[in-house]
């Protein structure tokens, strides 16, 4: 057991998805798995291990921010010997082309967090990135799908509500293409560890058109995203 996960040593499988929300966590397991274990009620934060077409699969919530999700990528990676983290997780459009439903594939993130500051100095600046083979498996997915999908980069921002509300248009204008409250911490811990990591985000509201999904409308923008992330662990 580690800290904020209960589950016993092997009880995990190596590759896990990563929802934010705990219930969405079971909702995956609840829907795509077979053979569900729960192992994880710690803080609700619900951790579940299944197979999925014969591949074992775990999916664990992660909570909302940086702060919250790096405590449990830490204890998966280090106490559990996870070896592939997928997120699952929603984001906010900051260009035109993108919009609510589409998927965004997080090929580097931008970030407003400190928290690496501790491991490079000010005035140094790491970018992080995914695994170009989950990137690529995942672009595959879409296509074949025939899914809406925009590959670049997020900005991983520590504060929902900001505010200078204006904040964002700077980012815009560099080309990110949406904002979410992970990847950047995600991605840097899997290259602490050496492990294998992608976003996968829904857009669930555009900063631009003030446009967002509601709940059946999200669900079918969730499904979109499971079934690329399923195709990846089936391939
Ligand atoms: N996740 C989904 N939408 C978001 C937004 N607008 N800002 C930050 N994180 C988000």
């Amino acid at each position: 057991m580690s800290i904020h996960i209960q589950a016993e040593k092997g009880e995990i499988a190596p590759v896990v998805l990563l929802p934010g929300d705990p219930l969405r966590a079971k909702f995956v397991a609840d829907t795509y798995l077979e053979e569900v274990l729960c192992y994880n009620r710690v803080r609700g934060m619900y951790g579940f291990t299944g197979i999925h077409q014969g591949v074992r699969v775990s999916v664990q919530g992660s909570g909302m921010g940086m702060p919250s999700m790096a405590i449990y990528v830490n204890e998966l990676i280090q106490s559990y010997d996870v070896r592939c983290i997928i997120r699952i997780g929603s984001c906010g459009a900051l260009q035109e082309e993108v919009e609510v439903h589409d998927l965004v594939f997080a090929m580097t993130a931008s970030t407003d967090s400190v928290m690496n500051l501790e491991r490079f100095p000010l005035g140094f600046t790491y970018s992080p990135a995914p695994t170009y083979t989950l990137l690529e498996r995942a672009i595959q997915a879409a296509r074949e799908e025939q899914l809406r999908y925009h590959v670049g980069s997020v900005l991983s921002t520590d504060s929902f509500y900001h505010d200078n509300s204006d904040l964002w248009k700077q980012w815009a204008r560099f080309g990110t293409l949406a904002v979410e409250m992970e990847t950047y911490q995600l991605y840097t811990l899997a290259a602490k560890f050496n492990i294998e990591t992608l976003s996968i985000l829904t857009v669930s509201d555009s900063l631009l058109t003030r446009k967002e999904l509601n709940s059946e409308e999200r669900q079918i923008g969730l499904q979109n995203m499971f079934d690329v992330v399923f195709s990846i662990i089936r391939s």
